[in-house]
């Protein structure tokens, strides 16, 4: 590591800011559906508490356009409070007199949870100064920056790669183990190496992008398949899909040498009724929710002899039954197979845990679009910022 990680430095009685991405699945009633994202966090936050630091957590939850009520942090707080049978206090902002007050307050093995960093504009400022500005607010707040949010990671936002540049900057376990994992599986990948992108981020057309120079194949699904059906020029009724990447998607599967496979069939919603279709077939009223059982069998033959599989995305809107199934038919494939199989993605994991499949990979990232940005680009900005914060600040010594 070209970074010290959290076991490097003395931390009793220190105030320690750290980045998680507690960004977690919810349902239309706002309930959280999945905590795997506190769980990875959990070996961080009881490293700094057994050595008497103080733990002040910054995260973002979803893409709040204002200050929306549902998107606060509070129940990520209790949530993390119940997991951890501690108290977990609140704060109802991120860098106002209050909360430095209730930062100066605390004790040793106590935990502060801030309000969503992502309530204010500066945090994704692309007006460097006025970012920068931010962070030093924030940086102002703690003695040590901890980054164990490697989901958010790919973001050059000020409570990622800002705060490292003002005081020591460190990563966290899982952040640690999340990039030793990856390396480990996507430096020289086993070959056959098959990629199976779907669900909704369009970052992730840049994934399909890069991996063409790399997988053997990449097998579509979710949104994204529909995006890519459409440019191949199939009527996909009344679908989701992104109008904007359409051109894009046709210049991918012009040059795509016959990488990227589609569903030959899908699951539609054809009223209340679940009904499978050769996607030849479909037409107005009707919504693609899955891949059908044709593309399962046709997907499993491409998988069967692969040696490196990456997955991110589901392939289906595998909450609502049935359309859980190709989803699952190809996790519980996959996880049979003599293979790395490296899994990423919130939704992904929900699905993962949904379905018991979370033991069977051999990694799954907490990352989505990080995910697929630490295997396709040459750059990650929440490694580099810590790297450079190390330059800048020394190496801790304990
Ligand atoms: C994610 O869920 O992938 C991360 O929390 C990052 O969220 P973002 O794509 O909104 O930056």
């Amino acid at each position: 590591m070209e970074f010290p990680s959290i076991r490097d430095v003395d931390l009793d009685g220190k105030t320690v800011i750290m980045r998680v991405d507690y960004n977690l699945p919810m349902d239309e009633n706002g309930n959280i559906t999945d905590h795997t994202r506190i769980s990875m966090t959990m070996k961080t936050l009881n490293h700094i508490i057994n050595r008497d630091g103080k733990i002040v957590l910054l995260s973002h939850l979803g893409r709040p356009e204002a200050k929306e009520s549902h998107l606060k942090m509070n129940k990520v707080a209790d949530m993390l409070s119940k997991i951890m049978d501690t108290r977990v206090k609140k704060l109802d902002g991120c860098i106002e007199s209050e909360v430095c007050e209730g930062i100066k307050n605390m004790k040793s093995g106590d935990i502060i949870m801030l309000e969503n960093i992502r309530f204010y504009d500066e945090e994704k400022e692309k007006d460097d100064i006025k970012r920068d500005s931010f962070a030093k607010k924030l940086a102002d707040l703690a003695d040590i920056y901890v980054n164990e949010a490697f989901a958010v990671s790919h973001r050059d936002h000020a409570s990622v790669t800002g705060i490292p540049k003002h005081i020591p900057g460190c990563c966290g376990l899982s952040f640690m183990r999340e990039i030793e994992m990856i390396n480990d599986i996507v430096e020289k990948p086993d070959v056959p190496y098959v990629a199976i992108i779907a669900g909704a981020k369009k970052e992730k057309m840049f994934a399909v992008e890069n991996l063409l120079k790399k997988a053997d194949k990449i097998l579509m699904g979710g949104i994204m398949g529909n995006t890519f059906l459409k440019a191949k020029g199939h009527d996909i009724g009344d679908s989701m899909y992104d109008e904007n990447l359409l051109d894009e998607a046709k210049k991918l599967l012009e040059h795509g040498g016959g990488k990227i496979v589609l569903p030959v069939d899908v699951m539609v919603e054809n009223g209340k009724e679940s009904e499978q279709f050769p996607v030849e077939e479909v037409r107005k009223g009707m919504k693609i929710m899955d891949i059908g059982p044709e593309t399962i069998v046709h997907y499993k033959n491409i998988l069967r002899n692969a040696k490196t599989v990456i997955w991110s995305g589901p392939l289906g809107v595998f909450e609502k039954k049935p359309y859980e199934k190709g989803t699952l038919y190809i996790a519980s494939f996959i996880s049979g197979l003599d293979a790395k199989t490296l899994v990423g993605g919130g939704d992904t994991i929900a699905a993962m845990r949904k379905l018991n499949m979370m033991e069977r990979m051999t990694h799954i990232s907490t990352g989505g679009g990080a995910f697929v940005d630490f295997i396709t680009k040459d750059k990650f900005p929440g490694a580099e910022a810590l790297k450079e914060s190390c330059e800048c600040h020394g190496h801790f010594s304990k």
